[in-house]
């Protein structure tokens, strides 16, 4: 397998920590490049459940390394706790197979206060996952942010700590909270550095000399296009770059490194927190989706949001991810209703808009157009393979497919790795004795 990016393709929640699971096979090396603990990873194996929420997903394979890259933002505390947990089960026991960047930033307790006090503050504007993601993004473009190589040499990290403080503690009691001490963050956090110190490295260098030796590198995307800083619907989005793009400037690789970007999607869509959502589903059918398709937040426990998949959404995350090819999620959740319709462009006004509009306010009234299918019945989730499927199933594939402009590489029709189907591979090898990556120079 070529170097590949697993993305969302949605507003998140799309099931990329089974296909990130499934695809680690074939990998070397699975990396995580942007957000933090607000994701949640659900991955189900040999029918016991695990949720990931920042140790990249490949780690329930043996011998795999898993590389923590510098676009991640890093709570020490719930890093250490997932560590700990995945050792209680046999898993990551050796530290040489987890690496963690020396760039990457750190959310610490005010973060996760500053996140909190502004949702209270704005009535949950955002509905955030108030795990302090965007306060640390913020000091980290602020420069004043404090990242990994600091945080393991400790009288570092106490100097930077009583400078941040000191500002932070102003805004924290402007917005009713109250002011933190140094010594109690110092005494919980400086031996989390010191269980971290081991793992910590430069990752650029690490992947650069893993590619160069030919092992194969899978980039493990979190959130969703949609979601994207910059790509989503702004403000109600993350405060990281979910795209592909993401993965060279949050793991320090060049866009020449990556071969494919796969990018995965529910067969409809779902959303937590707020924000924009044109082919939502408040009635019978959206109860529907929502209980056949558990749809509950792996991180937060929030009910998510159901709708119709909506293609102009999709169409964008084709374009601003770049996705060499697709994957279908929970096709089988869908199964049972008379009627399934795919939104295929907005109608506002006498207008009907095939993009995603930027501006506020765009995406409130905008009337969804929906092509009508057939619904097709009965329980896919032993389907195996493609003709397994409903005649009605695999026609509304074909006509995501079209209407998208990518094929679709695999099919899940349930949580298990063995509920997948391969109709392609979605990153066949693209590699050459003569790609510029590998070329010595004398
Ligand atoms: P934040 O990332 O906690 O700042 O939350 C910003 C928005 O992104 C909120 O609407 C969250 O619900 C959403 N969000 C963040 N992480 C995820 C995720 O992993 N899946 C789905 N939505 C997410």
């Amino acid at each position: 397998m070529a170097n590949i990016v697993i993305v969302g393709a949605q507003w998140g929640d799309e099931g990329k920590g089974k296909l990130v699971d499934l695809l680690s096979e074939r990998a070397d090396i699975v990396v995580r490049y942007q957000g933090g603990n607000n994701a949640g990873h659900t991955l189900v194996v040999g029918g016991e459940k695990t949720v990931l929420h920042l140790i990249p997903s490949g780690v329930l394979h043996q011998g795999k390394t898993c590389v923590i890259g510098n676009g991640v933002v890093i709570d020490p505390v719930v890093l250490l706790g997932e560590i700990d947990q995945l050792q209680e089960r046999g898993f990551l026991l050796d530290s040489s197979l987890m690496r963690i960047s020396d760039r990457a930033h750190l959310i610490l307790p005010y973060h996760k206060m500053l996140d909190g006090l502004r949702e209270d503050a704005s009535a949950g504007r955002i509905g955030t996952t108030r795990r302090g993601i965007g306060p640390t993004y913020e000091h980290k473009v602020a420069r004043c942010g404090i990242r990994m190589a600091d945080f393991i040499d400790a009288d570092v990290f106490a100097r930077l700590l009583a400078e941040n403080l000191e500002a932070v503690n102003q805004r924290i009691t402007a917005l009713g909270g109250k002011a933190m001490e140094l010594q109690p963050i110092l005494d919980e956090y400086l031996p989390c550095a010191d269980r971290l110190r081991v793992y910590v490295t430069d990752t650029s260098k690490l992947l650069h000399d893993a590619s160069a030796a030919r092992r194969r590198i899978l980039f493990e995307g979190a959130q969703g296009a949609l979601l994207d800083i910059d790509h989503g619907t702004y403000p109600f989005v993350t405060s990281s770059n979910a795209v592909a793009g993401g993965a060279c400037t949050g793991a320090g690789v060049g866009p020449t490194f990556i071969d494919a970007v796969l990018g995965i999607s529910k067969a409809y869509t779902t959303r937590v927190g707020s924000g924009p959502f044109p082919t939502e589903l408040t009635g019978a059918v959206g109860d529907q989706l929502h209980k056949a398709g558990g749809e509950f937040g792996a991180t937060t426990g929030r009910p998510r949001r159901c709708g119709w998949l909506d293609m102009v959404a999709l169409r964008h995350a084709v374009r601003v991810a770049g996705l060499t090819s697709l994957a279908i999620t929970k096709l089988d959740v869908m199964a049972g209703l008379e009627q399934v319709k795919i939104c295929t462009g907005y109608k506002v006004g006498g207008e009907v808009l095939d993009t995603v509009p930027a501006h506020l306010g765009g995406l409130d009234d905008v009337q969804p157009v929906y092509e009508v299918l057939p619904g097709w019945e009965g329980d896919l989730t032993g389907a195996r393979s493609f003709p397994e499927l409903p005649s009605e199933a695999r026609a509304y594939v074909r006509r995501v497919e079209q209407l998208a402009g990518v094929q679709a590489a695999l099919i899940s029709v349930g949580p298990g790795r063995e509920q997948t189907m391969q109709l392609r591979d979605p990153a066949p090898s693209a590699r050459t004795q003569t790609h510029p990556r590998h070329q010595v120079i004398d």
